[in-house]
């Protein structure tokens, strides 16, 4: 009996030992079909995969981390024999870069995660808002996701004053100032964000909200968006077809990939590439930690938060535009985000078939970029009206002609394929709706040829 041989029986045996016990096998996620053994249609599986590492390297954080403003008395990175007045908050991480072994990795992989994490979460976001992920049936699906892009952006904001470093502190205020300009909800979160109104008031707040309150949130709304994509599955590729279902019948299951092994294990491997990359990153460059809050003998550095906040900062930078406008922006923002649903109703999901959803997209798209950077090479810089347009027109200009020049070609050339085939369809009038006229009336083209996947 060959080593190979004994091995896979023994394993079979404990396998089938825990798997009588636990019923593991029923734990498993809906079988999905084939073609999506590709990351694009697993972008939301990486969110939630660098998700729960952010949890993992978290809790081993908690074990070093002293959520205090009280000065801690020690040396602290002071030449030995004299005493340092700095925060406990800085000085429990100061101690952990410097004195806990791997403690620098820890804290860069928690930090670099962060925004792998809000990178992905923008990345999961994006794609869905151009295939129209969010069509019938998945709207719960999307505003779910809304407020979970919301809650992790909450967790970035929360985390960054923890280590109580100069800059964070006053970039966190600015953050706050902002968050009670919000019209009755502003005055109604005072008290719950700035409790006695002390610094050690604000970091316990931040604290909480940071390691309890917005995990457990997150927790439980990433439950429900995974248990509604489990009812609807995955969502078919985003074709022209206004015909195409957008849902797989539990029927056509028998056909597909189950969970378990392969997708699990297709997963697997994205965890551990991630988790590889994570800890390279963060071993090759490893964070500095900034000046802590109150170090009166340090150069004061720039309020600055981190880069996914910088678009909102420097549109304070604009003059004229008061932090209650700021706020406005960010407000509407987020609602035609969480109303897209319901303002996109079109039956099409392919992006060449939605030009106002791709034109709005694609601007705000180069808008957060623009302003990302521009708030971090002029961090604080009052920015002037003129300076403004000129910067920011040419992106919604540009934008709004590459995409109506697109689409009026798209159209022109899609209909004189459609009447070369004779078929019912006619772009100028409206696309039969789904469940619609009687099918055997319209002849939609063939996938094949006419409409291409998007994937
Ligand atoms: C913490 C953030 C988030 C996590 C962890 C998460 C997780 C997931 C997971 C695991 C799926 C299953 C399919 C896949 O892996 O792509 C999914 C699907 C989906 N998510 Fe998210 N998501 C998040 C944020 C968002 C956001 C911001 C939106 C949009 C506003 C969104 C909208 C959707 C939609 C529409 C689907 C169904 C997509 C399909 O069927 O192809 N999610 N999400």
């Amino acid at each position: 009996m060959g080593f190979e041989h004994w091995f896979n029986k023994n394993l079979n045996r404990v396998w089938g030992f825990i798997e009588q016990r636990a019923g593991i096998s029923k734990w498993a996620l809906r079988p999905q079909p084939a073609f999506t053994f590709k990351p694009s249609y697993w972008t939301g599986a990486f969110v939630a995969n660098a998700f729960f590492i952010q949890v993992a390297t978290g809790l081993l954080l908690l074990l070093y981390y002293e959520p205090s403003v009280a000065p801690t008395l020690t040396s602290c990175g002071q030449p030995l024999g004299t005493y340092s007045t700095a925060p406990a908050a800085w000085c429990s991480t100061y101690y952990l870069i410097h004195g806990v072994p791997m403690g620098s990795l820890l804290l860069s992989s928690h930090l670099y995660g962060a925004y792998a994490m809000l990178f992905l979460a923008f990345i999961h976001f994006y794609r869905g808002y151009y295939l129209g992920a969010y069509k019938k049936p998945r709207e719960f699906s999307w505003m779910a996701g809304t407020l979970l892009l919301l809650l992790t952006l909450g967790m970035g904001f929360t985390g960054y004053i923890l280590p109580y470093t100069e800059i964070a502190y006053n970039a966190t205020n600015v953050g706050i100032v902002l968050a009670l300009r919000l019209p009755t909800l502003g005055a109604l979160t005072a008290p719950f964000l700035l409790a006695n109104g002390t610094p050690q008031g604000l970091l316990s707040r931040m604290f909480a909200l940071h390691v309890l309150v917005i995990p457990l949130a997150l927790g439980a709304l990433l439950y429900a968006h995974i248990a509604l994509f489990e009812s609807h599955g995955i969502a078919p590729p985003a074709t022209s077809d206004p015909t195409q279902r957008n849902v797989y019948v539990k029927a056509e299951e028998k056909t597909q990939v189950p969970f378990w092994p392969q997708i699990f294990f297709y997963m697997t491997k994205w965890a551990l590439l991630y988790l590889g990359l994570l800890f390279g990153i963060a071993a090759l460059w490893p964070w500095q930690l900034p000046t802590y809050y109150g170090n009166f003998a340090a150069v004061a550095s720039v309020t600055e938060p981190d880069w996914y906040f910088l678009w909102l900062f420097k549109v304070v930078d604009f003059y004229g535009v008061t932090p209650v406008i700021a706020v406005g922006i960010t407000v509407v923002l987020m609602l035609y985000i969480l109303a897209l649903p319901f303002l996109d109703r079109s039956p099409r999901r392919h992006p060449r078939d939605r030009p106002i959803v791709v034109m709005i997209g694609n601007t705000l798209l180069g808008f957060f970029i623009l302003l990302t950077v521009w708030g971090g090479l002029t961090p604080g810089v009052q920015i002037l009206p003129m300076a403004v347009a000129e910067r920011l027109a040419p992106i919604a200009i540009i934008n709004v002609l590459v995409v109506a020049l697109f689409y009026l070609r798209y159209r022109k050339s899609y209909q004189s394929r459609l009447i070369a085939r004779g078929s019912a369809y006619r772009l100028s009038g409206a696309y039969p709706v789904v469940g619609g006229a009687p099918r055997a009336t319209v002849s939609p083209p063939s996938r094949a040829s006419e409409v291409k996947s998007a994937d």
